[in-house]
C-alpha cells in the first residue's frame, strides 16, 4: 500500500513502487512485513558497500558523536584527507577536489570550471568561449544548468528558458564531434559510460577522439563520473574501462552516489595543469576564494563516511572483485538465449540488461517494459532499476558475493521466462 502522507504531503514527481523497506544490511533489504530483498538496485548505485557496512556504520557514529559540521570558514581536516585518497589513490593524477553534496551539484562545478576557463583562455577576438558540448542519451541532473547539459528532451520537459552554452550531439560519433567544435567551444562534457539511458558506454575511439581534439582547440575533457565512476565499472576511473591507464587525462571529474555509501556527497576534481594565462593559474585553482561555495559541502560527518567508504573499497580492491562479477553476469545472461532478453552491457557492477520491448508490451498491458519487469522482479524478492523503455540495470553492491549475484541470476531467470510463458 503506498504511503498516505507521502501521497498527501510530497510532490508527485517521483513515480514509486509499492515497496516500503524498513532495514538494510549488506546486499539485502527487509520491508515492513519482514520479507527480504536482494538489492542490486542499491539506491541508484548509491551503496558500493551494500547496506549499512559495519564499517561505515562506525565511522558515522564516532563522527557524529564527535562533531557533524562545522563551516567552510574553518579548518576541517576530513575534507583534506579525502581529497588526498581521491587525488592519490582513487586517481593518481595531481590535482585538487572540491566538495558539495549531490551529483547535479559536482556537475555544476564542472560547468564553472568551463565558464572560468572560457574566461582565461578566450576565443581569438578576444570573447569568452563558453559553449560545452554534450551528448545524446546522457544525464547530468536536474538543476538548471545540469538540466540543460542533459541532451534529453523528456528532462527538459517544461522549464524553458534553458541554461545557455550548450550543443548537443549524438553520443560515439566521431564526425559529428570534429564538426561541432567552434571558436566559442570550451568543453566536452561526457559520461564514460552512460547509466540512466541503458549502460551506453563510449566507444575507445570516441573517447580518444575527444582527448585529441581536446588537445587540438585547447578545450576541456569533462567526466560526468558520478554513476561510473570510484570502482564500480571495474576500474578506479569508469574511462578506463573504455581506454585503460592513463592514455586518457580528463581535466576535471565529478563523483556523487557510491561516494558516500548513502550520505550525500558531491565532489569534483580538476587537474593540476596550467591555464596559460598570464598570472600563471592552474586549473585546479581557477576557483579562486569566494567565487564558489557550498554551506553543507565537505562536512566532517560526510567526509568521515566517504573517507571509511573509500577506505573498505582500496583496502579490499574491490573494483578487481566488481569486474570480476561483471564477468560472471555476463556470461551467463548471454548464455541463456532468451528471446526476451536482446543484449547484455556488463562493466562491472554496471549492468544493462536490454529487453525486446516490442515483445513485453503484448504481455505488459501497455506498462513500460523497463517498470513492468522491475516490478516482476520486485514481485520476486530482487531489486532492480529501470534505465530507458527497454532496459533493466543492475548496480549491485561491489562487495556482493558470488552467492548473492547467482541468486539474483536465478530470480532474474524466472522473471524472465514467466514473461515469456505469459
Ligand atoms: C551520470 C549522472 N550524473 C548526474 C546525476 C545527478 O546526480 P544527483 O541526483 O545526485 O544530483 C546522476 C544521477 O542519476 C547521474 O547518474
Amino acid at each position: 500500500m503506498s504511503d498516505a502522507n507521502l501521497d498527501q504531503y510530497t510532490m508527485p514527481n517521483y513515480r514509486r513502487y509499492d515497496f516500503s523497506p524498513e532495514r538494510g544490511e549488506g546486499s539485502y533489504l527487509w520491508d515492513r512485513e519482514g520479507r527480504k530483498f536482494l538489492d542490486f538496485a542499491g539506491g541508484v548505485a548509491v551503496c558500493p558497500l551494500g547496506h549499512s557496512h559495519p564499517e561505515v556504520v562506525q565511522a558515522i557514529q564516532e563522527q557524529a558523536a564527535k562533531l557533524i559540521h562545522v563551516s567552510n570558514w574553518y579548518q576541517i581536516p576530513q575534507q583534506g584527507e579525502l581529497a588526498k585518497v581521491l587525488v592519490e589513490d582513487v586517481l593518481g593524477i595531481p590535482g585538487k577536489c572540491f566538495f558539495g553534496n549531490s551529483g547535479a551539484e559536482a556537475n555544476e562545478g564542472l560547468i564553472k570550471i568551463a565558464r572560468k576557463y572560457g574566461i582565461a583562455k578566450p576565443a581569438a577576438d578576444g570573447t569568452p568561449r563558453h559553449e560545452i558540448l554534450t551528448f545524446t542519451g546522457s544525464f547530468h541532473g536536474r538543476t538548471f544548468a545540469t538540466m540543460t547539459a542533459t541532451a534529453q528532451e523528456k528532462v527538459h520537459g517544461g522549464f524553458g528558458p534553458l541554461v545557455p552554452g550548450f550543443k548537443y550531439l549524438p553520443f560515439n560519433d566521431v564526425a559529428a564531434l570534429e564538426a561541432a567544435i567552434t571558436p566559442n567551444t570550451v568543453a566536452i562534457m561526457m559520461e564514460p559510460v552512460q547509466g540512466e539511458s541503458g549502460i551506453m558506454p563510449a566507444t575507445p575511439e570516441f573517447l580518444r577522439a575527444a582527448a585529441k581534439l581536446r588537445d587540438q582547440h585547447d578545450l576541456l575533457l569533462l567526466l560526468d563520473e558520478i554513476q561510473c565512476g570510484l570502482g564500480r565499472t571495474g576500474e578506479f576511473g569508469g574511462w578506463r574501462a573504455i581506454v585503460p591507464g592513463d592514455e586518457i587525462l580528463p581535466d576535471a571529474i565529478s563523483w556523487a552516489k557510491s561516494i558516500g555509501s548513502g550520505y550525500a556527497l558531491g565532489s569534483f576534481w580538476a587537474r593540476k595543469r596550467p591555464v596559460g594565462d598570464a598570472a600563471g593559474t592552474d586549473l585546479c585553482d581557477i576557483l579562486a576564494a569566494g567565487s564558489h561555495g557550498s554551506t553543507y559541502g565537505g562536512s566532517p560527518l560526510a567526509c568521515a563516511t566517504a573517507l571509511a567508504t573509500l577506505k573498505v573499497i582500496l583496502r579490499d580492491q574491490l573494483q578487481v572483485h566488481a569486474k570480476q562479477l561483471g564477468s560472471t553476469i555476463a556470461d551467463t545472461a548471454t548464455s541463456w538465449e532468451l528471446p526476451i532478453l536482446k543484449a547484455v552491457r556488463a562493466f562491472g557492477c554496471m549492468i544493462g540488461f536490454e529487453l525486446n520491448g516490442p515483445f513485453i508490451e503484448t504481455k505488459s498491458n501497455g506498462a513500460m517494459p523497463s517498470i513492468w519487469i522491475g516490478q516482476l522482479c520486485l514481485d520476486a524478492g530482487l531489486l532492480v532499476v529501470p534505465a530507458g523503455p527497454n532496459v533493466v540495470r543492475w548496480l549491485p553492491p561491489l562487495n556482493a558475493t558470488t552467492v548473492e549475484i547467482e541468486e539474483g541470476l536465478s530470480i532474474f531467470k524466472n522473471v524472465l521466462e514467466s514473461v515469456a510463458d505469459r
